[in-house]
């Protein structure tokens, strides 16, 4: 079974084909998008999620808005390519990829001479190439983190790392398609992922489709089942990574980083380049989304506490270097003191 793929170009080409997360696992909905107002609604939404995949689906979906003002004169173009950006740039601010993709994005756009319709094909060249390049990325990825996992490994992880979150088969998720695929044994624990269960309802999905053999758990049992020396490591991905190892990744993550130094579980994260953002020193200085406390006191509609309840909703944490073992990139395994100074892009 190939992999989902969680954006593509529309058979036009006039639009971004994606796969409506927030509809699965009980549905599968595919929807076309070409106004910035959809792409900002879709990643606010986590229609589409993932740090990578928001990066990518950003990136092309601003080439497809602009291929519809590719007659103005270049001038106009290139203050609605402004606009356009600056508001799917706001859309979340914790990925590092949706900024990275963005500031490729404007810069091939800049770097062209000419009229609109010759920077509208650079838009959706250097979008492509986004999108192809982080297919290659996860791909990478994936070869270098098989060298951390032991045979047979059982492995816990969190949030969604895979297809669904990027242009290719995943982060964390990456060495597990591949070790799948040339035969070896793997067993996956996946955290639930409060509040909105992209552990449960995504990962547990892919995986099973692909027919990786997986559990479940809610986000509280995972420390006891690391006492009980079933799981080999930790492997998670990343929102964006300060230039001194510091990580910012799913709420939950610092939590199962803590509870793995204490049982003597190797932790992991893995993420392409496009991750690393050399110009934050460290984690502290990283934006940390806080999300409607609505989502913790409902889920689908369904009541889940008091409505008035207070609610504290923030999408992701950051857990300090030292509790990580590695950080796998699409270039290497980087161990402490981690030094990115060659790969950030
Ligand atoms: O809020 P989400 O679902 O966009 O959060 C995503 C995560 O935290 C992932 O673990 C991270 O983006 C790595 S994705 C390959």
């Amino acid at each position: 079974v190939e992999p989902v793929v969680a954006v593509s170009w529309s058979p036009d080409g006039r639009a971004v084909r994606i796969i409506d997360q927030r509809a699965l696992p009980d549905q599968y909905v595919e929807r076309d998008v070409s106004t910035v107002n959809e792409i900002r609604d879709c990643i606010r939404t986590l229609a589409v999620r993932g740090a990578p995949a928001i990066g990518v689906f950003a990136a092309m979906g601003i080439a497809c808005v602009m291929q519809q003002h590719a007659e103005l004169p270049r001038e106009e173009f290139d203050h609605v390519l402004d606009a356009s950006a600056e508001r799917v740039r706001a859309s979340r601010p914790t990925a590092r990829n949706l900024g990275w993709a963005i500031d490729r994005l404007l810069a091939g756009a800049r770097a062209t001479s000419g009229d609109a319709l010759g920077a509208a094909h650079v838009l959706r060249r250097t979008a492509e190439a986004i999108r192809a390049e982080d297919r290659d990325m996860c791909q990478r990825i994936g070869e270098h983190a098989l060298t951390v996992l032991p045979n047979d490994a059982h492995v816990l992880t969190l949030c969604n790392t895979g297809a669904l979150a990027t242009a290719g088969i995943g982060t964390a998720l990456a060495p597990l398609y591949l070790a799948h695929a040339r035969g070896q044994r793997l067993h996956v624990y996946v955290c639930e992922t409060r509040p909105l269960l992209q552990g449960s309802r995504l990962t547990a999905w892919e995986l099973g489709r692909a027919g990786i053999p997986l559990t479940l758990l809610v986000d509280g049992a995972a420390p006891a089942l690391l006492r009980s020396q079933r799981v080999d490591c930790i492997l998670v991905g990343a929102d964006r990574i300060a230039a001194n190892g510091d990580v910012a990744n799913k709420i939950g993550t610092y939590g199962l980083a803590l509870s793995a130094r204490h049982h003597g579980v190797p932790f992991y994260v893995a993420a392409p380049s496009s991750t690393i953002d050399g110009a934050t020193a460290s984690g502290g200085a990283i934006p940390i989304e806080q999300r409607d406390p609505n989502e913790v006191r409902a889920f689908r509609g369904a009541s889940a506490a008091p409505a008035d309840a207070d609610a504290f909703n923030p999408a992701f944490d950051v857990t300090p270097q030292a509790l990580i073992s590695a950080i796998v990139t699409d270039r290497a395994v980087h161990r402490p003191p981690y030094d990115f100074s060659s790969v950030a892009a």
